[in-house]
């Protein structure tokens, strides 16, 4: 990738149809336990939009998390989890629906404001910047602050040691694991308050993908609520207080990733039986 990775933004500044609060009860068909998202910590309430002048992608969608869990988003390839994080994430146009953070409405915030309220984003792509050092890519995810970042950067280098070794090698020679412990390792120097990560296991073995699991179970314990899209969807679900199935842009199933994993039809259409 080349520069900022938060440039293709276009704000929200021609969302045409507002929606006041309502929030919204999902309830996962054939499971006793219901999952109440409208006061949750982060949520994308109700999205429905799509990109430039073309359809809506996103029809109805929710996704949500709170402080203490790992909130996870699966479904078929095309199913739109990428565009719902990033309509949560401000990067594309909320026609209907909004986004809520700790109680407030930044439907209409920039991807830049939102960092500054304390979200952070890991892309699916173009995470990190290649021809930097990896020491170099933490800076670069510090730079909204201006207080002393080093204290942050030793905690990034405590989570993920490799990357203390290999501070000074251009973050591109790194492994794929690797490299995603730098994209989330970069997120978090901006000490955020929510961690949303489209696919931090892409393209990494089964090990690999473990441990990476385990770093994200060892943030989520430092309380910081973490919102992912997985195509590890029987794996991830296992780590999962909070699932969301998403098919054509909607929410199929929604649950405890316990919940989901035992439902038959979920099993069956999307867990391979
Ligand atoms: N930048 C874009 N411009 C137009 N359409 C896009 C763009 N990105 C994705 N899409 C379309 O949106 C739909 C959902 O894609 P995406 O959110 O990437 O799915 P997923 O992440 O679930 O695989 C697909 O039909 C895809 O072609
Ligand atoms: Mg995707």
């Amino acid at each position: 990738m080349s520069g900022n990775p938060y440039q293709d933004d276009r704000g929200n500044k021609d969302r045409s149809i507002t929606k006041d609060g309502g929030g919204t009860l999902v309830a996962s068909p054939g499971t006793k336990e219901a999952v109440h998202s409208s006061n949750a910590f982060l949520i994308g309430d109700t999205m429905s939009g799509g990109y430039g002048q073309g359809p809506d992608i996103l029809h109805d969608c929710t996704i949500a998390v709170n402080p203490g869990e790992i909130a996870v988003i699966v479904g078929p390839n095309g199913a739109g989890k990428s565009t719902a994080m990033k309509a949560v994430f401000g990067m594309l146009d909320v026609r209907k629906g909004s986004v809520r953070l700790d109680g407030e409405d930044i439907t209409d915030l920039t991807p830049q404001a939102r960092v500054l309220k304390g979200m952070g984003f890991v892309p699916q792509t173009s995470n990190i910047f290649p021809s930097l050092t990896v020491e170099e890519n933490l800076e670069m995810g510090a730079y909204t602050r201006e207080d002393d970042f080093r204290e942050t950067m030793e905690q990034v280098y405590t989570l993920f040691p490799i990357l203390r070794d290999k501070r000074r090698q251009a973050a591109g020679e790194l492994s794929g694991g690797q490299r995603q412990q730098v994209a989330v390792g970069r997120a978090l120097m901006t000490r955020p308050k929510v961690l949303m990560l489209d696919e931090p296991t892409a393209g990494v073995s089964p090990i690999v993908m473990d441990e990476l699991f385990d770093r994200i179970i060892e943030v989520s314990r430092t309380g910081i609520p973490i919102l992912m899209v997985e195509q590890n969807a029987r794996q991830a679900l296992e780590i999962a207080d909070r699932g969301y199935v998403l098919v054509q842009g909607r929410n199929a199933h929604t649950g405890t990733g316990k919940d989901l994993l035992a439902d038959p039809e979920v099993r069956r259409s999307f867990l391979g039986g």
